[in-house]
């Protein structure tokens, strides 16, 4: 489970370092922070929650417009899975939560739709996950992400999804920005109470699956609105348009989601942090008065010392190109 986290983590953290986007690991942590030796991660469950980012199929084939745009051609057209056939979703292939389900995941494609699984109770409850995902969706509008959180709870009630839900890791997409584009105002000229509202009410979903008991949420942040082709398309997509919402955004999102439990939540500062600026860790004055200060979860800790990563940190790049590693040597 941690390894999983682990990656998932910097994954998200190292979009988020060109701004793209980020999440947050809430990792019930037994303190040894990454002893599992396994490759296979020990979570068993995916929901996945959001817009159509996230959507593989649930928002229902309408007639043609915006929104069922998935569902039509040339949707789907890089789809070799799905006989290049469009499946709802909004791309020419896989969205995001097929990636998070079926890399590391027996369960493909993020778990069974909420329609599938209800559909499929009388088989028992679900075993993979389930996705809820809707295109068009955001905090407010469409199928929006409260919708999505009551009908996990509905299913949960129902038994259709298991109770035990620490193992299981929740996905939340709430990043095409359909909360903005549903604003009639600019991309400077967006309220910033509005925005403040739209983070709250990602971040009261992100809390509501944690009562519930799920073991980790991954949260998206917004990619930069302002580079979407939709705003460049006046330039000629030649550069970004300044943009004043995605920054907020993030940051209060950032903000209000922060807190110790965050895996790397310590991602600049070292573990073991020498006293003297030209120090090291592990240094010791003649008294043996150590000269260093060490961290008490390492694995909460990208950096370990001033110039190296701890062993998580490490866990989590090896994880990161493992795939690319093994495509390159061909195994
Ligand atoms: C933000 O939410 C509050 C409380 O629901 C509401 O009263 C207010 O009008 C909202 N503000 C904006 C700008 O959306
Ligand atoms: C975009 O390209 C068209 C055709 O090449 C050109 O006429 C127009 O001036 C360009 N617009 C901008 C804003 O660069």
């Amino acid at each position: 489970m941690k390894a999983l986290f682990a990656a998932a983590c910097f994954a998200f953290l190292l979009l988020n370092a060109t701004g793209v986007e980020s999440l947050r690991c809430r990792c019930d942590g037994d303190g040894d922070g990454d002893s599992d030796d396994t490759d296979k991660p020990s979570y068993d469950k995916l929901f996945v929650f959001g817009d159509s980012f996230a959507d593989a199929g649930n928002l229902p084939k309408g007639d043609l417009k915006w929104e069922t745009r998935g569902w039509y051609e040339p949707s789907g057209m890089s789809d070799a899975d799905h006989d290049n056939k469009p499946t709802g979703r909004s791309s020419d292939g896989l969205v995001q939560s097929d990636f998070l389900g079926t890399q590391d995941y027996p369960g493909a494609e993020g778990g069974p739709s909420a329609g599938e699984a209800e559909a499929a109770r009388r088989r028992g409850p679900v075993s993979s996950g389930v996705n809820f995902a809707s295109s068009g969706s955001g905090v407010f509008p469409g199928w929006n992400l409260d919708k999505q959180v009551n009908k996990f709870k509905r299913l949960l009630r129902k038994r259709i999804i298991g109770k035990d839900l620490s193992q299981s890791v929740a996905l939340v997409s709430i990043a095409s920005g359909a909360d903005y584009a549903d604003v009639p105002s600019d991309l400077l000229d967006m309220d910033p109470l509005y925005i403040s509202n739209v983070t709250d009410g990602i971040v009261g979903g992100v809390r509501k699956l944690e009562d519930l008991g799920v073991g980790a949420v991954l949260v998206n942040l917004l990619p930069p609105l302002g580079c979407a082709p939709l705003n460049t398309r006046a330039d000629n997509y030649t550069r970004c348009e300044k943009d004043k919402i995605t920054g907020v955004h993030n940051k209060n999102l950032m903000h209000k989601l922060r807190d110790d439990d965050s895996l790397f939540y310590h991602r600049h500062t070292p573990c073991c942090e020498s006293i003297d600026e030209n120090g090291f860790c592990g240094q010791v004055d003649g008294e043996g008065n150590l000269q260093y200060t060490l961290c008490d979860r390492p694995y909460k800790y990208f950096y370990w010392d001033s110039t190296n990563p701890t062993q998580a940190g490490w866990k989590a790049i090896m994880q990161q190109l493992e795939g690319p590693i093994r495509v390159y040597l061909g195994i």
